[in-house]
């Protein structure tokens, strides 16, 4: 007699992934304007982070009054509309709009612990530079911090806690604020130069 039997996933984390057309142009634009702000933007990192990477986060800055920013702030607003429909979230009444945008630039060796994105509902990440052997991104299960971690024979969706994602340049990459994620050392010596934004409705 056969048993009939079936696990059933229950929930489920997406995100979403976008590949810039024609982004070659935008991201030397882009490089131009990092190099500029960081000849007179001190790096703003947080004290409370351990980690080591030149970012603008919580600076004064507004990014969005460059042309190229703007450029890419309307790039932000249409990614982030689909990525909203996936999650069925209401933007046509409560409007999405950025809430804050910032530069990082990690050299060899730099990375990011693992955090989350509060009082924000979508979060993202454009890569102007992601150069072979620079720090992938890690996405952490909402499950790792609340279930007992027994052996495993094999890894499948029901048990995964870390997700790896090799950055590449010209890629858009939008996430639920709430969903951890870290970065791993660079390894190469060339530069990883991202642009992070956090959305509200
Ligand atoms: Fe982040």
């Amino acid at each position: 007699m056969t048993m009939a039997r079936e696990t059933i996933p229950m929930f489920s984390v997406g995100v979403q992934f976008s590949k810039i057309p024609d982004a070659d142009t935008l991201n030397a634009e882009l490089k131009d304007e990092i190099a500029r702000i960081r000849g007179a933007v001190p790096n703003s990192l947080p004290e409370g982070w351990s980690c080591h990477v030149y970012t603008t986060i919580r600076s004064d800055l507004n990014l969005f009054e460059r042309p190229v920013f703007k450029k890419l702030g309307g790039l932000i607003m249409t990614e982030a509309a689909a990525f909203a429909s996936s999650y069925g979230l209401d933007f046509e009444r409560y409007p999405l709009r950025i809430n804050e945008c910032w530069v990082n630039v990690y050299g060899q060796g730099d990375a990011q612990d693992v955090h989350l994105h509060r009082n924000s509902v979508i979060s993202g990440i454009y890569y102007v530079a992601a150069p072979p052997n620079c720090g992938e991104l890690l996405f952490h299960s909402p499950m790792s911090e609340v279930m007992l971690d027994p052996p495993i024979t094999h890894g499948n969706i029901f048990n995964v806690l870390i997700r790896n994602v090799v950055p590449s340049t010209g890629t858009m990459v939008l996430f639920r604020s709430w969903l951890r994620h870290s970065v791993k050392p660079t390894k190469g010596k060339e530069e990883r130069i991202s642009v992070a934004f956090n959305l509200t409705m």
